[in-house]
């Protein structure tokens, strides 16, 4: 079987904490859509990682990696990567995997994203300006390169064909972008030659084959639902289904192999980049989140927007996913707020609803909160459920009650360590 774990919200939910936490039970982690646009963030042993497009399972010697088509690779930041990790001694070439048909991101890829984002202006995605929009755009659109084209000689002609193709689009956008071509090839070709050393497989059969042989594997997703392509708050949402049938389309396995689907939630919620977000604090109570959650984005740095739980987005992700486990992060943050608040239903065009709608806008929705009494015991250090205060198990019972599924897992602290199991 194959179980998926699956941001909730807005991404940045702790995946990476927990794909490492359960990586013991796996025998194969993959990453089935995204790309460097992810950071997933790794603590152990005093030391802390940030993982962007290699599958948070690495650091564990029993487990394979493996990189699904349905992901994006930037060589670039992909050589970065593994040079950071090289400390670890891991053997690349024989525990992390990457799928032929996965697409490969360019330099004017990058440059196209932020051109983009310079048009909009205003209306801008707030882009983490990876190239990832242009080069899903590739992909659809059919003209896209793949790993599996690194194996051809004459790949380099239709890198310069595509290559050309972007330039003339970034003429025609005809907006100011300073760059030097010549210097950002030199390194894109440096890091291909790296990743070519790496193993590269058809990841599909390998993953079915796997599959039949009775091993277990864990999918891990990126960003979260409510920046799913189809799903989640448009336009202002990633290139990619970050849902649970992404991982179907993204590694290439039936639905019926899914077994459990774990979705992951902050006790709060945040948001890195532009568009709605009814529970946003713009108060002490949302600064105080930012600074104990030290919420700033992995990947650009980015202070990330805070605010309330928001229940019925978490309801309609849940739906959306299939969840049968719930695991939440960061409840050590809440500790000490007197009062917590969860929004249960929105005010919508006169009427109160209990569902996301078609479109959430600044101006067109507002929202009603359910209160609770907080707790004010430092969570950090506990280990055991029994531990947990009063107040916060009331605050958990209360958000499966609303959503339907069990919490199994409560995060209290950044640490592998600071994992329970409920
Ligand atoms: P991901 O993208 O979903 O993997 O999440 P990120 O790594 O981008 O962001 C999660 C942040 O919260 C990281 O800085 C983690 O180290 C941190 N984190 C994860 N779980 C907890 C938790 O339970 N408590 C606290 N205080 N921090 C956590
Ligand atoms: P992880 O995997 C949080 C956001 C960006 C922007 C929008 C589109 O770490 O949870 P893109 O670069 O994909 O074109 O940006 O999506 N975004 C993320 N926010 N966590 C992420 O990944 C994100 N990946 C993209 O901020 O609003
Ligand atoms: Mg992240």
């Amino acid at each position: 079987m194959i179980d998926l774990l699956l941001g909730l919200q807005w991404g940045d939910e702790g995946k990476g904490k927990i794909v490492d936490v359960l990586t013991k039970n796996y025998d194969i982690i993959a990453r089935f859509q995204g790309g460097p646009n992810a950071g997933h963030t790794l603590i152990f042993d005093g030391n802390k990682h940030v993982l962007h497009t290699i599958p948070s399972g690495i650091f564990h010697d029993k487990a394979l990696n493996i990189v699904g088509n349905g992901v994006v690779i930037d060589p670039v930041i992909f050589q970065k990567e593994l040079e950071n990790l090289s400390v670890y001694n891991i053997d690349f070439k024989s525990k992390l995997l990457i799928s032929r048909k996965a697409h490969i991101i360019l330099p004017t890829h990058r440059l196209l994203d932020a051109a983009s984002e310079t048009l909009k202006g205003k209306s801008k995605i707030g882009s983490t300006l990876k190239g990832i929009g242009p080069t899903y755009m590739d992909k659809t659109g059919r003209n896209g390169i793949r790993i599996g084209d690194l194996e051809l000689a004459n790949w380099k002609v239709k890198y310069r064909n595509l290559a050309e193709k972007h330039l003339n689009m970034i003429k025609f956008y005809a907006v100011e972008l300073d760059f030097d071509l010549d210097q950002l090839e030199a390194e894109f070709f440096a890091a291909v030659e790296t990743l070519q050393k790496l193993t590269f497989i058809d990841s599909e059969e390998y993953i079915n084959q796997a599959l039949k042989q009775g091993k277990s594997i864990l999918a891990e997703g990126a960003q979260g639902s409510l920046l799913d392509i189809d799903f989640g708050t448009y336009p202002f949402v990633t290139s990619s289904n970050t849902t649970a049938a992404g991982a179907c389309t993204g590694l290439g396995v039936a639905p019926n192999k899914i077994g459990d689907v774990f979705g992951i939630f902050k006790a709060y919620t945040t948001r890195v980049g532009s568009g709605p977000f009814p529970t946003e604090l713009f108060d002490e109570d949302g600064a105080t989140m930012s600074k104990v959650g030290h919420e700033f984005g992995a990947t650009t740095g980015r202070p990330r927007r805070c605010g309330w739980l928001d229940l019925v987005a978490l309801k309609y992700a849940v739906e959306i996913n299939g969840v049968t486990q719930l695991m939440m992060m960061k409840g050590d943050v809440l500790s000490g707020f007197e009062t917590l608040k969860t929004c249960t239903s929105y005010n919508y065009k006169g009427e109160e609803i209990s569902h996301l709608p078609y479109n959430i806008e600044e101006d067109n929705v507002s929202v009603n909160y359910t209160e609770f009494r907080g707790w004010t015991e430092d969570l950090t250090k506990m280990t055991e459920a029994s531990q947990l205060p009063k107040n916060l198990k009331d605050y958990i019972q209360f958000i499966e009650d609303f959503v339907g599924v069990k919490v199994t897992i409560v995060s209290v602290g950044p640490d592998r360590k600071q994992t329970i199991m409920v």
